[in-house]
């Protein structure tokens, strides 16, 4: 079996380079080994399995890479960092690369590592999408990914979450990149509220990039669910959105499927709206579960 490891690192070797450095290199039984996911960060591994033992095939194989690597459980409920499996441990935190974009990355900062690597080919279309006229609000914006590539593009940015540490990453990753944050707008606070603020406003933006957790609760006890909710979170952007403009809404929600989330988040609007699909990057060839949808009203 330790053959379909190494199978699985040199069918991605095309996508590693200078300018990425970050990616999934096994997937699931996308590439032969249910449950059991590696990814890897500018040569530091996280493995990361939905069982309590490494299975012991993938365990050997590991331990003969001689390299830093840490494992994380993803059906833990506590979710904690990921623990130090093997090799030296890595001093902290360091910058990871994706298409040539530098993102500070950190295996000790919780159960995340700074930066959802399935999101690559959205955070470079974003970039794609933007320039020196553009606005573009990251809601449920974690460390800022987005915003980075949207200012790297020529953007202006506003960045949205409800953790202060995570914004303050956010503006770590824009040094990180040469880019000054106080050129651009970092809100603390509910997605929910400041969506309905702008709008009273007339804040319009030319991008907005919806990507909420699958089940969230506000301070009101208030709670959102992905599966039944999307909709009034695609219907309050809408009313941010300026003429001509995208939304990126995204979900990695497992209750629904492609077709199901597409019904979900145009249930309750009256507009003509143009959909294309996303895929995920290829390198993810276990389960699709990340969806994403470009939606342009007319
Ligand atoms: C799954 S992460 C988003 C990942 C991000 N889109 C990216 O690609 O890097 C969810 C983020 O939403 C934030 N969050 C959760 N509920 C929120 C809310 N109601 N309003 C704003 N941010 C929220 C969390 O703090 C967390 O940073």
């Amino acid at each position: 079996m330790t053959h379909l490891f190494d199978k699985a690192i040199s069918k991605r070797k095309h996508l590693l380079s200078s300018n990425t450095n970050a990616l999934r290199l096994i997937d699931g039984l996308g590439d032969g080994v249910a449950d059991h996911f590696l990814e890897t960060y500018a040569d530091r591994w996280v493995i990361s399995t939905r069982t309590d033992q490494i299975h012991p095939q993938l365990k050997a194989w590991l331990k003969e890479q001689n390299r830093s690597i840490y494992w994380k459980q993803l059906h833990q409920s506590q979710k904690t960092s990921p623990s130090h499996y093997a090799g030296d441990p890595v001093p902290e935190p360091f910058l990871a690369r994706e298409n040539g974009v530098n993102y500070k990355v950190s295996f000790q900062a919780g159960y995340s590592q700074g930066i959802f690597l399935d999101q690559r080919e959205n955070r470079q279309q974003v970039r794609e999408l933007c320039t020196e006229s553009t606005t573009v609000l990251n809601t449920f914006a974690y460390t800022g990914a987005f915003s980075v590539c949207a200012a790297l593009g020529g953007a202006t940015t506003t960045t949205l979450d409800l953790s202060q540490p995570y914004l303050d990453w956010a503006k770590e990753n824009f040094h990180a990149n040469q880019l000054d944050p106080s050129q651009h707008y970092f809100c603390k606070g509910d997605t929910f509220h400041w969506l309905k603020r702008f709008a009273r406003q007339g804040r319009l933006f030319d991008g907005i990039i919806l990507d909420p957790p699958t089940f969230s609760r506000d301070q009101k006890g208030k709670v959102f669910r992905a599966e039944k909710d999307y909709h009034s979170l695609v219907e309050l952007a809408m009313q941010c959105l300026a003429p001509n403009g995208w939304i990126l809404a995204s979900t990695n929600c497992h209750k629904m499927n492609l077709r199901e989330f597409q019904t979900e988040a145009l249930t309750s609007t009256r507009r003509a709206v143009q959909v294309t699909i996303n895929s995920m990057p290829e390198e993810y060839t276990g389960e699709q579960y990340l969806k994403s949808l470009w939606l342009r009203p007319s």
